[in-house]
């Protein structure tokens, strides 16, 4: 029987409690998987944590708002918290443990002095807006696997460079860690699920689903032979042009592994964009060449 059919899941805030869990939980054997949040949980968390109960005999989620990656002006004060709903939502999908620190849990001794520096791959697409945003991600995600020491990590495509970082990060480091790249999650309209689309009004919200039309119109432009970096960025635009709460901070097709920007296109090519829809700021991103619409269009916000 999984452990999970033998014990009822726990919330543990404290460093001591995470540790003396974590080894009641290894003695029962087994890999051990890890799956980073911060909270207000929807179904694009939670089908990480399906895939991760899939990889391995153990389950870890953190739930941490992290401030070291909101940059001055960014919404850490209002980025929203649910602490007991996402406790619940995460047993219901049979996470053993969840992990849910305090900032003075997390970092004790303020913010930590030696840091992991992301690079060129830091500084693209959204490294661009947001400077130190992914140093910020990296001082967390590192001090996570320190501290919980899974075999296995899941992150969700919905963060393009951020799973193109972390990959980098395990390697260039040796970190050890497996790391697992899930779907992205979408809402019925095609809207990628963001905890941050609770702060969407209601037209806003149903004009933020021109990112995802933009997107599809990249893809069929390439499906239509098209190979011109440009010109697909173009097909986007125009689509996304006709929904004026959505303004553009950028949209670029890149390698999906240096990120550099391409003329010239490639079935793995990644159309990635960001855009604000009122004060919400959006990302998303679709492979060139994958099938699309996700098959996982089911879920409603
Ligand atoms: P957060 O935005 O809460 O996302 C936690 C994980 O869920 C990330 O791996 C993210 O890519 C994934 N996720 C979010 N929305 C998704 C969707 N619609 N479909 C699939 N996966 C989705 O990303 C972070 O937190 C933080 O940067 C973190 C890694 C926890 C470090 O603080």
């Amino acid at each position: 029987m999984s452990p999970s059919a033998l014990r009822r899941p726990l919330l543990v805030r404290t460093r001591d409690d995470l540790q003396r869990e974590l080894s009641v939980l290894r003695g029962t054997g087994g890999a051990l998987a890890l799956v980073p949040t911060m909270g207000s949980l929807h179904e694009g968390h939670l089908s990480l944590m399906d895939r991760a109960r899939d990889l391995a005999d153990l389950s870890v989620a953190s739930v941490f708002v992290n401030p070291l990656q909101f940059g001055p002006g960014e919404d850490l004060e209002r980025y929203p918290r649910r602490l007991e709903r996402d406790f619940e939502l995460a047993a219901q999908r049979g996470i053993d443990l969840v992990f849910a620190p305090d900032p003075e849990i997390m970092y004790p001794d303020g913010p930590p002095q030696v840091r992991v520096e992301p690079g060129l791959l830091g500084e693209r697409l959204c490294g661009r807006f947001r400077p130190g945003h992914f140093q910020g991600v990296l001082a967390v995600v590192v001090k996570l696997f320190g501290l919980v020491r899974p075999d296995v990590a899941v992150f969700g495509r919905k963060d393009f460079q951020q799973t193109v970082l972390i990959r980098r990060a395990v390697h260039d480091l040796e970190l050890g860690v497996e790391i697992e790249v899930a779907p992205l999650v979408r809402a019925s309209d095609g809207l990628a699920m963001s905890s941050r689309n609770v702060h969407l009004t209601p037209p806003e919200r149903r004009e933020a689903v021109g990112i995802f039309r933009g997107l599809i119109a990249g893809q069929e432009a390439f499906r239509k032979g098209e190979r011109s970096g440009p010109s697909i960025v173009e097909s986007f635009s125009a689509v996304v042009s006709g929904y004026p709460a959505v303004r553009l901070q950028y949209a670029e097709i890149v390698d999906p592994e240096t990120l550099e920007p391409e003329e010239e296109v490639s079935e793995a090519s990644v159309l990635a964009v960001a855009a604000h829809c009122g004060d919400v700021r959006l990302i998303d991103n679709i492979v060139l060449g994958a099938e699309e619409p996700d098959p996982r269009i089911s879920h409603s916000r």
